[in-house]
């Protein structure tokens, strides 16, 4: 897809689509909507007239209404998208607004569509233009890889429509910004949603690998004998069930001239395929959890993003991949693993009490290594537990911190990406919960708190580095469709 900046009066602009968003601004309480149109001029409004006295348009969030030969508009077709109450609008509205345009225009082979960009109060111009570009790549994604009869959908042009008065450097920069990170992001959502038999651990590698080689990013994917001898002992024991061998993927963006700190560390989980091992998950919904490795693919996508963006910064990403089978090699319930060490500390030992808690397995010795290798930061993003579903649903990922300033920092950034993250707690009075009779540690608390057991587990090799981590295992994956959004991968935590 392509996407360019059009500065034009939104009457004036060819296209087989042009979408013009509209709010409510009626004042609470009021007995019908008012529907206000945000385009520079009143073009749109005017073609509309009719329909928009009807009352049948509410501006409701995602509400689309399709016209066709609009009067006095140079365009094919005007769809009107709402947005919601005038009041409420963010540029999250916008972005998804932007997403549902598109995804109007896909299945009908429009191929060309604009965006008339909302002017409204209290809308940061380049926000603006930065969430429709995002929204309008995230809205051109489909799960069809694998359906030959779906793959010339695709909308080719995005026109973001500028009204003469905006900055258009800025506007060009903000364009570029919103497609660098939705393409960032859908590259994760084409890895999520490979099934584990085409994306194994090696082929992850080779992915990310190729990848960096696009953008500039270092690149080493290490297996099994690099990581005896970094004794992972913990990532080792969930590999050692597979005949899949694992890929410790390693990236280092370091753009000339970035300073010596921070340098921030993020690990993903790369389960490519879990099916729970000896302690073996039921097989209702178990061909899902092909989307194990979604926390792996945001950070090879999150480095995509950084390389591209070309940040003053060092960045360091860690993806920890394996499959976790049940087999006559496969680890047990009982067994004890020792972690990888840190410096001048002996590995952790680990009493394993449930075969499918291997994401924690994995991504410990991933934080030890990461900071090993100087990352001063961390962040790690994994679908690690169901239980985080039970706790928040499919709205917010869960989100943990062992550090203020970080979490701050992370809450400032969700308010441009639109993502959801609601913080559960990490106090040391959990600490008992992973206590284990025989061994330093346990790999799973027990019947309540899953989401927050497993963050104290990771808790243990974070210690006393800056950390955050994103449990997005009931966000990285919807089953249903929305207007702004195909079912499948979701890209969260890029
Ligand atoms: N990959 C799963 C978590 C998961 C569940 C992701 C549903 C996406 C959707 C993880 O490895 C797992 O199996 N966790 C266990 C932990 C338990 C054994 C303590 C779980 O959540 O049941
Ligand atoms: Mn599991
Ligand atoms: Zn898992």
């Amino acid at each position: 897809m392509k996407t360019e900046l059009l500065i034009r009066s939104t009457s004036d602009v060819e296209t087989e689509l042009l979408a013009v968003f509209a709010v409510d601004a009626a004042a609470k309480n009021a007995p019908k909507p008012e529907i206000r149109l945000l385009s520079g001029d009143d073009g749109p409004a005017r073609a509309a007239q009719t329909v928009l006295e009807s009352g049948e348009f509410k501006a409701e969030g995602c509400e689309t209404l399709l016209l066709h030969n609009p009067a006095g508009l140079q365009a094919k077709r005007l769809v009107l998208v709402g947005l919601g109450k005038a009041g409420k609008l963010t540029v999250h509205e916008i972005r998804k607004g932007a997403a549902t345009a598109v995804r109007l225009a896909k299945p009908r082979g429009l191929r060309a569509v604009a965006l008339a960009v909302p002017v409204a109060e209290g809308l940061d111009p380049g926000l603006t233009v930065r969430a429709l570009a995002e929204g309008a790549v995230l809205g051109d994604f489909d799960s069809d890889t694998y359906r030959s009869d779906r793959k010339d959908r695709s909308v080719q042009v995005v026109q973001v429509v500028a009204p003469a008065s905006s900055d258009q450097s800025a506007a060009q920069a903000a364009l570029r910004e919103g497609v660098i990170v939705g393409e960032s992001q859908n590259f994760a959502r084409a890895l999520i949603n490979e099934p584990g038999n085409r994306l194994t651990p090696t082929v992850l590698g080779e992915r990310a690998a190729a990848m960096c080689r696009e953008f500039g990013i270092r690149c080493e994917v290490h297996s099994t004998e690099k990581m005896r001898e970094l004794k992972m002992g913990a990532f080792l024991s969930v590999t050692q069930g597979s005949d899949e061998p694992p890929a410790l993927i390693v990236m280092t963006y370091e753009p000339q001239g970035a300073p010596a700190g921070p340098v921030p560390g993020l690990v993903g989980k790369g389960i490519t395929f879990d099916t729970g091992g000896i302690s073996i998950k039921p097989s209702d919904n178990m061909e899902k959890m092909k989307y194990d490795m979604a926390g792996g693919a945001a950070m090879i996508g999150a480095m995509r993003a950084i390389a591209q963006l070309q940040l003053p910064v060092k960045v360091i990403g860690i993806v920890c991949s394996a499959e976790n089978m049940p087999s006559g090699k496969a680890q047990k319930p009982g067994d004890v693993q020792i972690a990888m060490p840190a410096p001048g500390k002996p590995g952790k030992s680990i009493e394993i009490i449930n075969t499918d808690a291997e994401g924690r397995l994995v991504l410990a010795d991933g934080i030890t290594y990461a900071k090993q290798l100087g990352a001063t930061h961390l962040i790690d993003a994994a679908t690690l537990t169901g239980a985080v579903a039970v706790a928040l649903g499919q709205i917010n990922a869960g989100i943990f911190a062992n550090d203020e300033d970080s979490f701050e920092r992370f809450t400032e950034g969700l308010k441009v990406s639109g993502e959801r993250f609601w913080r559960l707690p990490l106090d040391d009075d959990y600490r008992d919960v992973i206590k284990s009779s025989i061994a330093d540690i346990k790999n799973t608390g027990g019947r309540y708190g899953g989401a927050i057991n497993a963050a104290m587990f990771l808790k243990e090799f974070a210690e006393e580095t800056p950390w955050l981590h994103l449990d997005i295992a009931a966000t990285a994956w919807i089953d249903d469709a929305k207007p702004w959004a195909a079912s499948g991968p979701t890209g969260i935590a890029v």
